[in-house]
């Protein structure tokens, strides 16, 4: 194996190396300014922010960044070690870069007092065969829900307005979130402006597009964030305080873009909200490939108590699109 260094992201003399590997293994081009946005809004980075693998001659070969992700377990709020970001440049695959960056960075994180890392990644990609080599399992599937056009379409409840987003909206949807996320578990805390400390300061979030808000008089009961063009309508998030604000925001979309299939990803909504879905004449649950691994950081991994650790098997876990790795 070449000879290299292993250092974070302030260390790294050139951050364009950085934008390099992530744009070569990621198609992420995150040139230093998008990475210094993420730094300073999305307050789960951790201080060091990244940890790389330098090569003698400077090159950055592979590394990832480094979070520290408050949780909600049944047994009270957790902090755990988040890897986002993972990458290796292609001209430097299979050497075990990624291996020894990923056992520095369980180190790091026991020094921090961490028991668990975390990741989400997809089924489908060969970094699955390394993250189980590395002890990781699955700690909760990635489900969709599907309607398409030909199936009936969601009732219209007379008592639910449907209505655009503007900027005043904000603490009106981190209060629903707050509000409805209450009794479950998962990676639910969220800073209180989570639209701009995710991605709405990169510009790659467009709320007043996207997001619709649910009201019941003049008391917002529900907004979804939908991602559409003419064939599909997807939702990022939705999030409602009862069913019928849940209905009607599933019936917008289903008017807005009729010849579109809707799709819910449902990896933030527990069983209660599955069930509102399956109601609305939805198929639900359907598995994707998306996967949320763990690791524990003190001894073997063991999967079934993790779950149970989070309520996945009560129905009762929460990871949402937005709260991923
Ligand atoms: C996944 C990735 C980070 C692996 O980095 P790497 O530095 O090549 O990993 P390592 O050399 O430490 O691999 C260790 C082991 O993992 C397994 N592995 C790694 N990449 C693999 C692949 N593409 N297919 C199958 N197994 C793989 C192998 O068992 C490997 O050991 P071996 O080479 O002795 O057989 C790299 O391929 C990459 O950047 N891919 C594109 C981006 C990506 O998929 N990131 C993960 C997003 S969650």
């Amino acid at each position: 194996m070449a000879d290299f260094r292993i250092v974070y992201f302030d260390e790294v003399d050139d951050p364009y190396q950085v934008t390099l590997l992530f744009q070569l293994s990621l198609f992420f081009p995150a040139m230093p300014n998008v990475l210094e946005e993420m730094r300073a809004n999305d307050d789960r980075y951790t201080s060091e922010f990244g940890i790389f693998a330098v090569t003698r001659d400077g090159a950055v070969a592979a590394g990832h960044l480094l979070m520290r992700i408050p949780t909600a377990t049944t047994r009270g709020r957790l902090d755990v070690g988040g890897v986002n970001a993972v990458a290796t440049r292609p001209d430097f695959a299979r050497r075990g870069f990624m291996t020894s960056i990923m056992n520095a960075t369980h180190q790091y994180f026991r020094e921090r007092g961490l028991d668990h890392s975390v990741l989400t990644t997809s089924g489908r990609l060969g970094a699955m065969v390394m993250y189980e080599r590395l002890d990781y399992a699955e700690l909760s599937r990635s489900h969709i829900a599907v309607k398409y056009p030909k199936q009936p379409r969601t009732p219209v409840p007379s008592e639910v307005l449907v209505r655009s987003f503007s900027d005043d909206d904000i603490p009106i949807v981190n209060k629903v979130y707050t509000e409805a996320v209450r009794k479950s578990y998962g990676f639910i805390h969220r800073p209180s402006d989570f639209l701009k400390a995710r991605k709405y300061a990169t510009g790659e979030m467009k709320p007043k597009e996207n997001l619709r808000i649910a009201q019941r008089g003049d008391t917002a009961m529900g907004y979804a964030y939908w991602d559409s063009n003419p064939r599909i309508s997807e939702a990022y998030e939705i999030i409602a305080l009862d069913s019928q604000s849940f209905q009607a925001l599933l019936a917008d979309a289903e008017q807005r873009n009729p010849g579109a299939g809707i799709f819910v990803w449902c990896d933030g909504l527990t069983s209660l909200e599955i069930g509102w879905l399956r109601d609305a004449g939805y198929q639900v649950p359907i598995e994707t490939y998306g996967i949320a691994l763990v690791k524990s950081l003190k001894g073997k991994t063991d999967s079934r108590k993790l779950k149970s650790l989070y309520g996945v098997e009560l129905g009762k876990f929460r990871l949402g699109l937005w709260d991923g790795t």
